[in-house]
């Protein structure tokens, strides 16, 4: 298990490339499945949770070839499920994953049939798949639970189109259903779909496919079945989150950084905050320029579904609200305990209250290094921005979370300036 050495103080400085967005590409990849011809998708970036679905479409009997021509910056794979005979996804990948769940829509819509671990919960909350399931069952699924799996079928000709709508925004329960019912027979309409960007994308190589979906970047999805799917090629999205997390370590560390491949309407939202935080931000074509100015000014979050301020960003933010003049309250309200990162900020001397699902941030004049243990994906990546700003030297333990989610965050960061040494814990 590795660990990270973290030597705050540094300014940063230079150019970063964003890699391609790990919630787009997931589903793309579960997407594989419906085709019947080899998928290609470029721009991936290479990191833990998509070898894990890599590992999980080989499973199931797909040949799965990552990295192309150049393995570093053009990240790219062909997933051909032509050959899927085994469409079942077992415990020890589900656990380690939970998007594994986005393969039962592709599974049901190709096969008619699917075991699936039922995914646990995970740091951030019990963050069940109850309403995938019950939209499927709309469309004319069947599920068991045995032994822990879902162990689903559909009637006799398949998924049949339904008048579907979400109690809560789901982002991979509409990814699900969008995959379902691009080959069920007749209409789907879904209500109340989640609108990230994530799902827009995965839509835009649905269509590239011979998919039938309108509504794209709306919360009302129809989609009309076809009988089959074609093969493509599809660039995945740069990462939105990968992009706001750069933006915030410029924000702790101090400095300016330019970040090429920006997505700027994805992080409108996230730009428009951090302005009011007092960075200096310059869209320069498809690049964005960010400058820390003297202070970092207090400013209130809270989370929300897309358009509003992303959940996946929270922990970061947080961690720039530790080091600002003023007070933020910075509340979530996407998932129960997404606020594992309190303590461990706590540790760097950051004042922090939390009152039910705020969390009442008081700025310090400093915050000192001290060892670190990550609990989830993004509260990681706060805990490395704020170790980025901590006097002297922090460490941070379990950095596998961070290697799930970020492509090398801090070979990425170290290009840049930072000083961080990962050493086999
Ligand atoms: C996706 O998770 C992302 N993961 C998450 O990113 C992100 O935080 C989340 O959307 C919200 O934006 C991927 O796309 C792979 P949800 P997802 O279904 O789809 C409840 C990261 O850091 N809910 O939109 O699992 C759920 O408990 C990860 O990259 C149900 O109750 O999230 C939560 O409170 C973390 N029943 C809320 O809805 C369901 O059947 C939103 O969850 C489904 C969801």
């Amino acid at each position: 298990m590795d660990k990270l050495i973290i030597e705050g103080g540094q300014p940063l400085a230079g150019r970063v490339r964003i890699s391609g967005a790990k919630n787009a590409a997931l589903p793309l990849m579960a997407a594989a499945i419906l085709p019947e011809e080899p998928l290609k998708l470029t721009n991936l970036p290479a990191l833990g949770d998509l070898l894990t679905m890599a590992k999980l479409l080989r499973f199931m009997g797909g040949r799965v070839s990552l990295g192309g021509s150049r393995l570093i910056d053009e990240n790219q794979a062909e997933l051909d499920l032509t050959g899927l005979n085994r469409p079942e996804a077992p415990h020890e990948m589900v656990k380690t994953m939970r998007a594994s769940a986005l393969v039962l829509g592709p599974l049901l819509a190709r096969l008619g049939r699917a075991k699936v671990s039922m995914p646990g919960g995970c740091a951030i909350g019990v963050r069940p798949i109850d309403l995938h399931l019950k939209a499927l069952r709309a469309m004319g699924a069947v599920f068991d639970l045995s032994g822990g799996d879902i162990v689903a079928r559909t009637g006799r000709g398949g998924l049949k189109g339904a008048e579907i709508r979400f109690d809560t925004v789901t982002v991979t329960g509409t990814e699900n259903l969008m995959m379902a019912a691009v080959l069920a027979k007749g209409r789907t309409v879904i209500a109340n779909a989640a609108r990230e960007p994530e799902v827009t994308d995965t839509a835009q190589a649905l269509l590239a496919m011979g998919a039938k979906i309108e509504g794209l970047d709306t919360d009302v999805l129809t989609i009309d079945g076809v009988s089959s799917l074609s093969g493509t090629s599809y660039r995945v999205m740069p990462d939105r989150i990968e992009a706001g997390t750069f933006m915030a370590a410029v924000a702790l560390a101090g400095g300016e950084i330019i970040l090429e491949d920006f997505p700027h309407d994805a992080l409108a939202t996230v730009v428009a905050k951090f302005r009011e935080t007092g960075l200096d931000i310059t869209p320069i074509g498809t690049d964005l320029n960010v400058k820390a100015r003297e202070s970092l000014w207090a400013s209130d979050v809270t989370t929300q579904t897309y358009p509003g301020f992303p959940t996946d960003m929270q922990a970061q933010f947080m961690a720039m609200m530790t080091a600002a003049q003023g007070t933020s309250l910075i509340t979530e309200t996407i998932f129960e305990n997404r606020f594992m990162h309190v303590s461990e900020l706590r540790r760097l001397g950051a004042d922090i209250t939390l009152e039910g699902r705020t969390a009442v941030v008081k700025g310090v004049p400093t915050l000192s290094g001290a060892p670190l243990t990550a609990s989830d994906l993004r509260a990681s990546a706060g805990l490395v921005l704020a170790a980025l700003a901590a006097r002297g030297e922090s460490q941070l333990l379990r950095v596998y979370h961070l290697d799930r989610g970020y492509e090398g965050l801090d070979r990425k960061l170290n290009n840049l300036g930072a000083v961080i040494r990962r050493v086999r814990a």
